[in-house]
């Protein structure tokens, strides 16, 4: 109990001295301007680019070095499979492009609580060797990969060979944060990335800030035009059409699984595979401080009874 107080009593001189710092720098400083009537802002390296969002609160504002070892606190125990792989650090340098564009800092505090809730809720499930009776609880272990261990193929789909060739030497299996599978999917992600990933996919398992980036683009992105992203999804900047109406897609949480996995997670009824993924945002939720009741009604936090956006049966020929 003492050990623990004074654990805080530490962790808020600390801070405090952090804040003398940044005032110290300019470079952290909030810079605002009006643009044709709006207020854009910069604020140091992690919002640089002027935006509205930036007038907002950053990430690291609410989201700190302890949040990120509570989250993950099994990372580096030492049956984990990414020793020493993936820190706080190479997740905000990752998030700082994305920042402006409202990745973390759309709206109030809380929903930017909610949002990195919700993508490391992703990110914790995809990469957790947890189970039911693993130490520390099932949740606790997510960031123990940062790749497929056993791949049962290599993941070319001659289908792309105009488009994205197989690299001879090669394999496209699971990487990253949201990992990445086939090479199309390393492809696209290179290109938008700028990072010749089709012909080297293993830099996305020797650089976790290039993991998380990775991963925060497909975030941010839709995976169709027209499509939201799950970014927009999750944020209320997407608006429904009668036609998601009618397939039960609603802004939230539900939306982010059916825009990543389709009917591989969602439409399925409740199922462990959809479950899994919930169970880590709500975990989250309860780490942060901001509490899994704020998650919101089953309808917008599932996806069981939602139609897919992009069905697998057409994705495959298309
Ligand atoms: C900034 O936060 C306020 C509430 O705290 C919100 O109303 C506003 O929309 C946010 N601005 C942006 C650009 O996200
Ligand atoms: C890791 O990836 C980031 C983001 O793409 C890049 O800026 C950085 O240079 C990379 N680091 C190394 C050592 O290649
Ligand atoms: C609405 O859904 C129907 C049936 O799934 C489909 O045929 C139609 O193209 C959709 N309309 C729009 C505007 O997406």
């Amino acid at each position: 109990m003492m050990a623990k107080r004074f654990g805080f009593l530490v962790v808020v001189m600390a801070a405090m001295v952090m804040a003398e710092i940044v005032r110290g720098d300019s470079s952290e400083e909030l810079k605002v301007k009006t643009v044709k009537g709006n207020k854009v802002c910069t604020r140091g390296w992690e919002c640089s680019q002027w935006s509205e969002h930036c007038c907002n609160q950053t990430i690291s504002d609410y989201f700190q070095v302890y949040q990120f070892e509570n989250l993950f606190s099994k990372r580096n125990a030492p049956v984990a499979h990414a020793v020493g792989f993936w820190d706080y650090h190479s997740f905000i340098t990752a998030s700082t492009p994305y920042q402006p564009q409202g990745f973390g800092t759309t709206g109030s505090k809380l929903l930017g609580q909610k949002e990195t809730a919700a993508f490391l809720g992703h990110v914790g499930s995809k990469t957790s060797c947890g189970y039911s009776v693993a130490t520390g609880g099932p949740f606790a272990w997510g960031l123990c990969y940062n790749k497929e261990l056993s791949p049962s193929q290599s993941y070319c789909d001659d289908y792309y060979k105009y488009t994205y060739p197989c690299s001879a030497g090669v394999e496209y299996y699971g990487r990253g944060a949201l990992p990445i599978y086939w090479n199309y999917n390393y492809g696209i992600t290179g290109e938008n990335l700028k990072v010749d990933l089709l012909n080297h996919p293993e830099y996305v398992e020797q650089n976790a800030t290039l993991a998380f980036q990775a991963a925060i683009w497909r975030w941010m992105t839709p995976v169709k035009k027209g499509q939201p992203s799950a970014h927009d999804a999750f944020v209320g900047n997407w608006k429904p059409t009668k036609n998601d109406t009618l397939s039960k897609r609603v802004p939230g949480f539900g939306t982010t699984m059916n825009i990543l996995y389709g009917d591989n997670v969602c439409g399925q009824g409740d199922v462990d595979s959809m479950n899994n993924i919930i169970s880590h945002y709500l975990y989250y939720l309860d780490l942060l401080g901001v509490g899994r009741e704020q998650a919101g009604s089953n309808e917008v936090l599932t996806c069981a009874e939602q139609k897919p956006f992009n069905p697998s049966s057409t994705t495959a020929s298309s």
